[in-house]
């Protein structure tokens, strides 16, 4: 095999093995490194998100809905289940083997796409004429030369000063999503996207949870009207989310963590639990890439400096998704590797900030593209609002789940789609109508024009443009 190649990734996670794919239907020599291991030291490409992030939390989520659908509401379909039980093993089985076979469908595409695949950490060696020389270190070492590279080495869970993640008591998203057996009662640090998302899979398999959250306002970056009717379906599921805390010690016994926190008034608590798990968010992954031996650019937050369109300080090397500035999304990430290998190729790679999608998949699902009513204030613009709830929609009601809305936000001259927000059913599948709609800068009269199937959720969404104009048809 050549140890010479026109492209070297190092991390295939969806930043990566996707930068790789499409560099290799460019035409490219193509290597990628990664150094994630299965259970047995196999090779486990597809990152945080295909072994702890993305995938695997949206197999438990799924799973653990099914147990509160069987337990709280086939009843109301006049579906009768007695001696209901969950198998944790089994849950937590069934998700390693979907994870499995994303690691397996990862390999098999780079065979497709005649990617070399290298099992190992990658780290820089040192300029050479054209290129850079890359270290492999895995079972043997190797030194590869590339002519272009792309870092995509992801990020790892924040630890809180003073509790590291044993994943025992105190867990990062790793952990999370190996606990054995329901705690009787776990605690959770951060209501961002992890908090709420593992703190629903645990609530739904019968743990008393309670989320401390630092921030005054429940889900601040969120449209605040969407957030206020998530928050209350959450408290009416058994959440306890606790806003505005000042989280203090947090002790570790044989028992369980005990965690000191100031409440929101300034009263000193005390929370004893089976476990912790700490989402306070991520912080970008350069360990052991000798960025500094090759003099890479980091920002203040650790994350590798990129200008627009992914270029860093060191001519032919470029850096994607969690470990460069934007959101951590799977999405993202994967869009700006499919647009550097489109730049390497002398394309136009391009990717709008403007239109990436977020979801937080609890239930409801909450689900937004574009602004918030509260950036449009602070910006300045002139916008008009419409709202549609799901409970005035017939599919939502055959569901028997018809919480949330859907929400437009439209600019008040040109009628211009600014942003669409929604928590309710299927939130994460309807957002990809608002983000067609916005990428080809629709107006929220066209959607309100198109013919939507009826009895669908996406009437909801023609609805609520209809709303923007005050002309709701069945509410
Ligand atoms: P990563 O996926 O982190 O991949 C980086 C890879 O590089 C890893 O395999 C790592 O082993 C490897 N690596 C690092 N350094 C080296 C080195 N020196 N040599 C070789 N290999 C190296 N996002 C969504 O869009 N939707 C979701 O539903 C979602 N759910 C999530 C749930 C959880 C619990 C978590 C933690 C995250 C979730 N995310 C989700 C975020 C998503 O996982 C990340 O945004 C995404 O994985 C980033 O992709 P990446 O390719 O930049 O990095
Ligand atoms: P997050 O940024 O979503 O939320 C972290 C929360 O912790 C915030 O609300 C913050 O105010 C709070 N916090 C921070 N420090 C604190 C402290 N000391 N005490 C109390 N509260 C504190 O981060 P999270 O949940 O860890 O997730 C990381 C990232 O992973 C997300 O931002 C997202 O990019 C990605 N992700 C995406 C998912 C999706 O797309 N569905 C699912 C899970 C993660």
């Amino acid at each position: 095999m050549s140890k010479n190649f026109d492209v070297i990734v190092i991390g295939a996670g969806p930043g990566g093995y996707i930068a790789a794919i499409r560099a290799a239907q460019l035409g490219f020599q193509v290597a990628c490194i990664d150094e994630w291991k299965n259970d047995t030291g196999g090779p486990a490409p597809g990152g945080t998100c295909t072994n702890v992030g993305c995938i695997p939390s949206k197999a438990l989520l799924q799973s653990s809905e099914h147990f509160e659908q069987a337990g709280h509401h086939f009843a109301d379909h006049g579906i009768g289940v007695s001696g209901l039980s969950i198998d944790v093993s089994k849950m937590v089985a069934r998700k390693d083997s979907v994870v499995k076979q994303n690691n397996d469908g990862i390999l098999y595409l780079f065979k497709k796409n005649k990617v070399s695949f290298f099992h190992g950490r990658g780290s820089f060696v040192k300029a050479v004429d054209g290129g850079y020389e890359i270290r492999v270190e895995g079972q043997s070492a190797e030194v590869l030369t590339g002519r272009q590279i792309v870092v995509a080495t992801g990020s790892n869970a924040r630890a809180l000063p003073g509790a590291p993640f044993d994943e025992d008591k105190v867990l990062s998203n790793d952990g999370a999503l190996r606990i054995g057996a329901v705690p009787k009662k776990l605690g959770l640090i951060g209501s961002g996207v992890i908090g709420l998302e593992m703190g629903s899979v645990w609530r739904r398999l019968g743990a008393d949870v309670t989320i401390l959250e630092g921030l005054p306002t429940f889900l601040g970056s969120v449209d605040q009207q969407i957030a206020k009717e998530a928050h209350k379906a959450f408290t009416k599921q058994g959440l306890n989310i606790e806003l505005g805390v000042t989280v203090g010690d947090v002790k570790i016994s044989k028992k369980g963590v005990t965690i000191a926190w100031t409440d929101a008034k300034g009263a000193a608590q005390k929370l004893e639990v089976d476990k912790l798990i700490v989402s306070i968010g991520r912080v970008p992954n350069t360990t052991g890439l000798n960025a500094e031996g090759v003099g890479l650019q980091l920002d203040e937050r650790g994350a590798i400096l990129v200008n627009e369109e992914c270029k860093t300080n060191l001519p032919g090397v470029w850096a994607v998704g969690d470990v460069v500035r934007g959101p951590m999304l799977a999405h993202k990430a994967e869009e700006e590797g499919v647009a550097v290998a489109e730049r390497i190729a002398g394309q136009h790679g391009h990717v709008n900030f403007n239109t990436i999608p977020w979801v937080i998949y609890t239930s409801p699902e909450i689900a937004w593209v574009g602004r918030t009513e509260q950036q449009l204030k602070a910006d300045g613009v002139a916008y008009k609002a419409g709202t549609f709830p799901f409970l005035a929609n017939g599919r939502a009601r055959a569901l028997g789940d018809t919480t949330g809305m859907v929400k437009f936000l439209a600019d008040a001259t040109t009628d211009e789609i600014l942003g669409v927000h929604i928590v309710g059913p299927m939130a994460s599948e309807l957002i990809a109508e608002a983000v067609v709609a916005m990428e080809f800068r629709a107006s929220a009269e066209d959607i309100a024009r198109i013919c939507h199937a009826h009895p669908s959720l996406s009437e909801a969404t023609k609805e609520a443009a209809l709303a923007v104009d005050k002309r709701t048809l069945n509410f």
